[in-house]
């Protein structure tokens, strides 16, 4: 406070604000009826609605005077917008997707996943905090700028696609084919949540993934448990055998030269996870667990942040209708994934996979592992002007500076976005418990107001920061 008893820091956040107070209803509309577009990537029968969400996208942004290139790959379109030339300005390039993941199981929603609801400061719907709800978050900072400022700070990029949950296949292609696409003075990938309430943060690392199926077969068809039980080769029971030499009951994984590459987090960032506000009672608790495990010799960070796993996420096979049926299944298939830590790499653990499964696999059986996508590890520089220039804009909005912390999550278009040199920032404005990929996902408006404004005082920074630059 000055003498005057104006609050100097608060000021020039007040006209975002204004913003966000006249617009609320209508913003909350908007996004609600691009909420209920069921843009389920991984689905086919969804592939005309990731279209549309695609769409609606696109003429919100030709509405704020964006140039927009719509492009197509094997799969959902790639939205690129360019907003109006500010000459002299820095460039910041915003990367989200529109896509979302399948929203079952469907009887544990309270309201239905696309239909978005607003329940007790939340809004619920599969898409709120991942990821739909945090583009248009940003979308709308910039939508606040143009009409408190009536120009923008910043020559705005939008890269907005629709493969994220499936391995970004296709802006990949795009983006190795067109690298000029991701020129900017900085990146933002609003696609991360908070460490906690109140604890704006960053991740300086993510992890990577290599996602696969793996199929076995064991006989010509399916046969009766007792006039062949005891000679013929059972494929789930195969598959269990298998996947328990993959992966032991302590966390480790069994797969050879997995570990060669994981680098130790240093001591430094080590020493400052144990000062965040994320406690390993609270995460049991949120994920509802009676206890963790993994990896004993390793702590909680690092289980979750620094290490790589392997998860089964599903099996299928056999007889699993009502009532009993005596067989001996010919055939199951397990899907998994590995999450990858700096400096593991993508492929060569995708060739180590596919080399240990074969060395498990009996000679009775036919076994083959499809790769369906891989993406690597990365991490993001902290020493870098816009880290700063968003440290001061959080510290404007929401009385805290950042976190450093990581995430256990993967987004398989970062390695490319970096690729220019440009500073990469995964910051967000979801928290901990939205929910994602999980029934009941959700967004806290207050934080989605919140957001509106720091994203529009981030920008606003950014402009700045280069006109002072222009000076010196
Ligand atoms: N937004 C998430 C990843 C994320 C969430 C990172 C929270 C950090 C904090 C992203 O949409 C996601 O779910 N990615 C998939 C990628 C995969 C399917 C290729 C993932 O991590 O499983
Ligand atoms: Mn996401
Ligand atoms: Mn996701």
């Amino acid at each position: 406070m000055t003498e005057s008893g104006i609050n100097f820091l608060a000021m020039p956040t007040k006209a975002l604000q204004g913003f966000v107070d006249r617009e609320k209803e209508r913003l909350l509309d908007d996004l609600k009826s691009w909420l209920r577009i069921p843009s389920v990537s991984t689905l086919p029968e969804h592939a005309e609605d990731c279209r549309t969400a695609a769409a609606w996208l696109r003429a919100r942004l030709e509405q704020l005077g964006f140039r927009v290139d719509t492009i197509e790959t094997e799969k959902h379109p790639i939205l690129w917008a360019a907003g109006p030339d500010v000459p002299g300005a820095p460039t910041v390039l915003c990367y989200g997707h529109y896509d979302v993941q399948p929203p079952d199981p469907l009887n544990e929603w309270v309201t239905p996943p696309f239909e978005p609801t607003v329940r007790g400061g939340n809004i619920y719907a599969r898409g709120t905090a991942d990821d739909k709800g945090q583009v248009f978050c940003v979308v709308s900072a910039i939508e606040a700028l143009a009409a408190t400022n009536g120009s923008l700070p910043c020559n705005f990029r939008l890269l907005i696609e629709g493969e994220e949950e499936v391995g970004s296949k296709g802006l990949t292609k795009f983006l190795t084919a067109e690298p000029d696409r991701t020129r900017a003075d900085a990146v933002l990938v609003t696609d991360v949540h908070m460490a906690a309430p109140g604890y704006p943060s960053i991740d300086t690392a993510l992890r990577g993934i290599v996602h696969a199926e793996i199929h076995v077969r064991t006989l010509k068809k399916d046969l009766h448990s007792g006039l062949y039980g005891g000679a013929a080769p059972n494929a789930i029971e195969t598959l269990w055998h298998l996947l328990e030499q993959l992966k032991g009951p302590n966390g480790t994984i069994r797969i050879p030269g997995i570990y060669d590459r994981v680098a130790k987090p240093a001591a430094k960032e080590l020493a400052a996870w144990k000062k965040l506000p994320i406690k390993e009672k609270g995460f049991r608790d949120e994920a509802g667990a009676k206890a963790l495990n993994g990896e004993a010799k390793y702590t909680f960070f690092e289980r979750i942040w620094a290490r790589p796993t392997l998860e089964v996420h599903g099996i299928v096979g056999g007889f699993t209708g009502a009532g009993a049926k005596t067989v001996i299944p010919a055939e199951a298939t397990a899907k998994c994934s590995l999450r990858l830590v700096p400096n593991q790499r993508a492929t060569e653990v995708a060739g180590l996979l596919k080399k240990a499964v074969k060395k498990a696999a009996p000679k009775y059986a036919d076994v083959t592992v499809t790769i369906l996508s891989a993406s690597d590890p990365v991490q993001t520089e902290i020493d870098a002007a816009p880290v700063d220039v968003l440290d001061r804009a959080y510290r404007e909005v929401w009385k805290r500076g950042l976190s450093f912390i990581r995430s256990g999550g993967s987004i398989p278009i970062v390695p490319l976005l970096q690729q220019r040199k440009a500073p990469v920032l995964l910051t967000g404005i979801g928290l901990p418990d939205d929910g994602l990929h999980a029934p009941n996902e959700k967004l806290t408006l207050d934080q989605f107001w919140k957001g509106v404004v720091l994203f529009g005082r981030f920008f606003e920074l950014m402009g700045e920061e280069r006109r002072d630059a222009g000076r010196r």
